[in-house]
């Protein structure tokens, strides 16, 4: 399979600005770096935008160039999104054609009507006629209260295709499916997936799992770009820093950070980064990543890092059915579920 990067110059808020995108098997292209917008969790639950502070970053963010916004429902932050991208549509600065919009379906709305109902609610909250991708957030499907389902993933991608047929969404993907899931879905499935975003950093390179997806076909997305080198719930995590040697190495070489350098090694495995700020000079730093490349031996040197660590482990799910991940001996317990 030949994946195809072109450069697309456009003319945005008098500046010329380029953004690079990659071609998806259904011949749209998707904008190579993703605004994450996930904001957290904390003793009250999910981290609220407030006084349109997100809004606000995504306001900022068009104008420094990013075209990629990756959401989901149980963010809470899909309606900001839309708020944003309509003033900037409104103002003139983009079309919504230059805009790529990634969303996810949560755990529970599995069900194949479910679907295109919460899509819908989605789109609603955004102000908009569709997305540019619809995710299945997890291959689990939960109950309204939380308890497991045994809706099959296949019975939700028909919903899923429902959704695209209606033109609520340009494209549809999975997020956070195993090897053995995406073949299962390939072989049973009328629109192929386009997409597969994973969680990948220095210390999980995924390597088996990006060529399997690529090799079929999808745009593999890595979620959770900086691993170690950002703090994680507040706190220091073990693994390569901001200051590690063999990052600052290959950062001096070409005048860059080292958070810019993790990128462009997702950029140079041609793996879409999907990494959040909300800080003005981050926008900026995390964007201007088009202008190096790393060579070979490098990539080769930030892989070594890798030891299988996940940030994003829901183990607290991993009695279900369709449970991706490895078992582990103590799961954490349910944030979802009241005590
Ligand atoms: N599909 C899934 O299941 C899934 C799971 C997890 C995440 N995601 C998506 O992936 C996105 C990114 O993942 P993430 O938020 O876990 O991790 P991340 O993007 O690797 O890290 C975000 C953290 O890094 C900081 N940061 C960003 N740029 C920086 C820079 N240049 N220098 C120093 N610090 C920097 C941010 O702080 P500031 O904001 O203060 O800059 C924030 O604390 C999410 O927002 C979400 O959209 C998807």
């Amino acid at each position: 399979m030949v994946f195809f990067v072109v450069l697309i110059g456009f003319l945005s808020m008098g500046a010329t600005s380029d953004v690079v995108k990659i071609k998806l098997n259904n011949g749209d292209e998707m904008p190579v770096i993703a605004l994450g917008t996930y904001l957290g969790f904390n003793e009250n639950g999910i981290v609220q935008s407030r006084d349109h502070f997100l809004r606000n970053v995504i306001l900022n963010a068009i104008d420094e160039g990013y075209r990629h916004f990756d959401t989901a429902s149980i963010y809470e932050t899909e309606g900001e999104i839309g708020e944003a991208v309509v003033m900037k549509i409104d103002e003139g600065v983009v079309k919504r054609s230059d805009v790529f919009i990634t969303t996810k379906l949560w755990n529970t709305n599995h069900e194949r009507d479910s679907v295109t109902m919460a899509l819908r609610k989605t789109l609603l909250k955004m102000g908009l006629d569709y997305v540019d991708l619809f995710l299945m957030h997890w291959p689990i499907a939960l109950n309204e209260d939380y308890t497991y389902s045994d809706v099959d993933y296949l019975d939700t991608w028909r919903g899923m295709e429902d959704a695209q047929r209606l033109g609520l969404t340009r494209s549809i993907g999975v997020s956070n499916f195993n090897k053995e899931q995406i073949e299962r879905l390939l072989q049973e499935c009328s629109i192929r997936p386009v997409a597969l975003q994973i969680e990948v950093h220095p210390q999980i390179v995924q390597q088996d799992l990006v060529e399997y997806a690529q090799n079929k076909g999808l745009v593999v997305m890595g979620y959770s770009p900086f691993g170690s080198l950002v703090k994680r719930h507040g706190l220091e995590m073990s693994g390569p820093k901001m200051d590690d040697p063999t990052l600052m190495d290959i950062a001096k070489k070409y005048s860059k950070t080292t958070p810019q350098v993790v990128l462009r090694w997702l950029v140079d495995r041609n793996i879409v980064p999907v990494a959040k700020t909300v800080n003005s000079t981050r926008i900026k730093e995390n964007i201007n990543i088009f202008d190096f490349k790393l060579t070979e031996e490098e990539i080769f040197k930030i892989n070594n890092f890798n030891e299988f660590k996940r940030y994003t482990l829901p183990s607290f799910w991993q009695n279900h059915k369709y449970y991706p991940f490895e078992k582990v001996a103590n799961p954490l317990p349910n944030p979802f579920v009241k005590k």
